[in-house]
């Protein structure tokens, strides 16, 4: 996707304060009507600058399979296009290493407008939110992950605004939750329920689909 450079560097600009790594700007379709939002990039993503190739990423492409997706059939990014990272003590040797954490409020509104326009441009008629990160970001609230994953809401996103912070967009958007990627790996019991979540959403894409699909 073509990001205007104004853009792009006031994003690399705000980040700059905070302890975060690499730039990664998505991947994908643009015109695709599906749009998956993540949290952040971790390592390896920071490093070769391509969203969801690590671990996580497949993980990601499992879920996808389960969804009736492909990489190519959907726009990816995320929240914070920079890998926000922490120093941890080595376990097995003596220093320090980078280990992956959640992106603070401020990393967040620092790559907002970068996000929005994404949003702005692939125009998508379903946004899938991976993880409680996504799902504040984009629309604002704050429901327990597991009592929402799978169904899809109606809602206005919020955009950042640099006069007046945190405003409402005034359409409404399809949006999606899902657990993100890496939470089987912390609680695999969840893996029957993200399936069931998963088949559920498969469902919901593919009636949205079969009117186009059958030429009405
Ligand atoms: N998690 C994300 O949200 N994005 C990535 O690219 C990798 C892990």
């Amino acid at each position: 996707m073509n990001i205007p450079d104004g853009i792009k560097t006031e994003a690399l600009r705000r980040i700059e304060p905070y302890d975060v790594e690499g730039f990664v700007l998505g991947a994908g379709d643009e015109r695709s009507d599906i749009m998956i939002v993540g949290e952040a990039p971790g390592e390896n993503e920071a490093v070769k600058g391509e969203p969801f190739i690590g671990r996580a990423g497949k993980e990601l492409d499992k879920q996808l399979d389960i969804l009736g997706l492909n990489r190519k059939d959907i726009y990816l990014t995320s929240v914070v296009r920079s890998r926000p990272y922490r120093w941890v003590e080595n376990t097995n040797k003596p220093g320090y290493r980078k280990a992956n954490r959640k992106p603070n409020k401020k990393e967040i509104i620092a790559h907002a407008k970068l996000l929005d326009y994404q949003i702005d441009q692939v125009k998508p008629s379903v946004i899938i939110a991976l993880g409680s990160v996504a799902y504040q970001r984009l629309t604002g609230r704050e429901d327990k992950m597991s009592s929402i994953i799978g169904s899809v809401m109606e809602v206005p996103l919020l955009k950042w605004s640099d006069e007046e912070g945190w405003i409402t967009s005034e359409e409404e958007y399809k949006v999606v939750a899902l657990y993100h990627p890496a939470a089987v790996f912390y609680n695999p019991k969840i893996r029957s329920e993200i399936e069931d979540s998963l088949k559920n959403v498969r469902e919901y894409l593919q009636n949205e689909k079969a009117p186009e699909d059958s030429g009405a």
